[in-house]
């Protein structure tokens, strides 16, 4: 089912593969291996500690083999299915090396490999290592998540307010705000997608916190290179006006923390709004990408809202280090995280907003395979009015992480799942990989030709950054 175009390969110098391999994923395995080292510290019962400590060494094993370019080894059974389907495509891959092979496989691969040290644990099981840097980072874009919760309460409040200039509207001015509405919750939702804990390696906390505010949005419109966000309304209001009762969107999900929040801002206004009766989010099974949204990390957001002001004023590992003592929450910003919390989690409790988690987001292929691998799951997918896939993984994953010529149209791109899926699909995408689709001819050149773009190096340098971003939409169903 896969695509006949070349797979972006860790073998190709001039790619982010190569870099990732070579750069990230060591950082990223030896961030995994402290956090275990420190829990492991504080286990008080011995078996849990000789345990934690034989997992730190299949994480430090597999940190040398990396980077020793040794060949990946077939996975151990920790009873899940999907752990044949990934010996299966390593024996049929011809047993590759770290440093030439497919980047989509190889780095799923790593995800699912760290994985299957915990799970074959008793003590473990559930353990996620990159936890605490999920909530860390996520408390560090305090400024951003203030300034939403406010913007967000005071949309939720005029929408249901019969007197507010919304309501006094006519029909035509109606549908203009809350296009421009839907506008601005998906750019929000779009942006935040810059915060990824796999790019912290590049991105500084200051990078990240001007990419989360409301100015600097307006600033970035134009580096969204394409943008389907009108077509992906007009399908939404569409559907509203035919009357139907249940119209649904589906988000799956990429990261957790500030991205995770955007996206229930979204999930929230496409309710409140009526664009949408349920939202069904898809989140990952096994911690993912570093800081992919596992259930827990769900429970852990509400929570943290739920107590904002201990989880604002209490002091991090780091300001104690220095002596610092975080500035205390106003009583405004104390009354809108109530606020916030309130709506969300009555939300959730109507089961307008929905986890469905699914063993296939974690395999080790593409999204060509799902309609084939995944019937089930396609057959969901149909269901709904539309499917937004968050991120940068998500957008390699519908596109095969092929190396597509960038003029080739979105929807020849994402294969099974274009048109004739039943799906409609929406890519919400910061660029921090190479493959890129449905550019106009020449982009790609002008792009390249701007400072820090790649030049003639033959690298693609400006779309690792996480600067620039891909709004794709594909009507399935039509
Ligand atoms: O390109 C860097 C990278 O870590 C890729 O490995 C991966 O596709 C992506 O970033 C993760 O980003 P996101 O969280 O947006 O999917
Ligand atoms: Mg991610």
């Amino acid at each position: 089912y896969d695509t006949k175009v070349p797979l972006s390969n860790t073998g190709d110098k001039t790619s982010f593969a190569f870099i990732s391999a070579r750069d990230r994923w060591p950082i990223i395995l030896t961030g995994a291996i402290d956090d275990l080292h420190k829990a492991v510290s504080h286990a008080t019962d011995s078996e849990k500690l000789e345990e934690g400590k034989r997992i730190t060494e299949g994480l430090a094993k597999l940190k040398y083999e990396l980077q020793h370019d040794r060949q990946l080894t077939p996975l151990i059974n920790d009873g899940k299915p999907d752990i044949k389907a990934y010996n299966r495509e390593l024996e049929q891959r011809g047993d590759p090396k770290w440093f030439s092979v497919a980047w989509l496989y190889a780095e799923c691969y790593l995800y699912r490999r760290m994985a299957t040290l915990f799970s074959t644990s008793t003590h473990w099981k559930s353990y996620d290592v990159f936890s605490k840097q999920k909530a860390s980072t996520f408390r560090s874009s305090r400024p951003a998540v203030l300034e939403l919760a406010a913007r967000y309460n005071q949309i939720v409040k005029e929408l249901h307010d019969d007197k507010s200039a919304l309501a006094e509207a006519s029909e035509e001015q109606r549908t203009q705000t809350e296009k421009a509405l839907f506008t601005e919750m998906c750019e929000i939702c779009l942006w935040g997608n810059a915060t990824d804990l796999s790019l912290l390696t590049n991105l500084s906390y200051e990078d990240i916190q001007k990419l989360q505010g409301s100015e600097s949005r307006k600033a970035n419109e134009e580096k969204i290179l394409v943008n389907d966000f009108p077509a992906a309304f007009d399908c939404l209001e569409k559907a509203q006006q035919s009357g139907s009762k249940e119209r649904r969107v589906d988000i799956v999900l990429d990261n957790a923390g500030f991205e995770l929040f955007v996206d229930l801002v979204l999930a929230g206004y496409l309710l409140e709004s009526g664009l949408a009766t349920q939202i069904v989010l898809h989140p990952k099974n096994i911690p993912w990408f570093v800081s992919d949204v596992v259930p827990k990390d769900f429970a852990d957001l509400l929570n943290m809202l739920l107590n904002a002001k201990h989880f604002y004023e209490t002091p991090s590992e780091d300001e104690k280090a220095s002596d610092k003592t975080p500035e205390p929450l106003s009583k405004q910003d104390e009354e809108n995280l109530q606020s916030l919390f309130q709506n969300w989690s009555t939300l959730y409790a109507e089961g307008k907003i929905l986890l469905r988690p699914n063993n296939f987001w974690t395999e080790g292929g593409s999204y060509w395979r799902l309609p084939a691998i995944a019937p089930e799951l396609h057959q969901d997918l149909q269901d709904s009015e539309l499917v937004i896939f968050k991120g940068d993984l998500n957008y390699r994953k519908l596109t095969g992480d092929a190396m597509w010529d960038p003029s080739t149209p979105f929807t020849e791109a994402i294969g099974p799942m274009g048109p004739g899926s039943g799906v409609r699909v929406l890519a919400l995408r910061t660029c921090k990989a190479d493959v890129v689709v449905g550019l106009p001819k020449g982009k790609d050149e002008e792009l390249r030709g701007m400072e820090g773009g790649g030049g003639n190096s033959g690298c693609r340098k400006w779309a690792w950054s996480g600067k620039w971003a891909v709004v794709s939409f594909c009507d399935g169903k039509a």
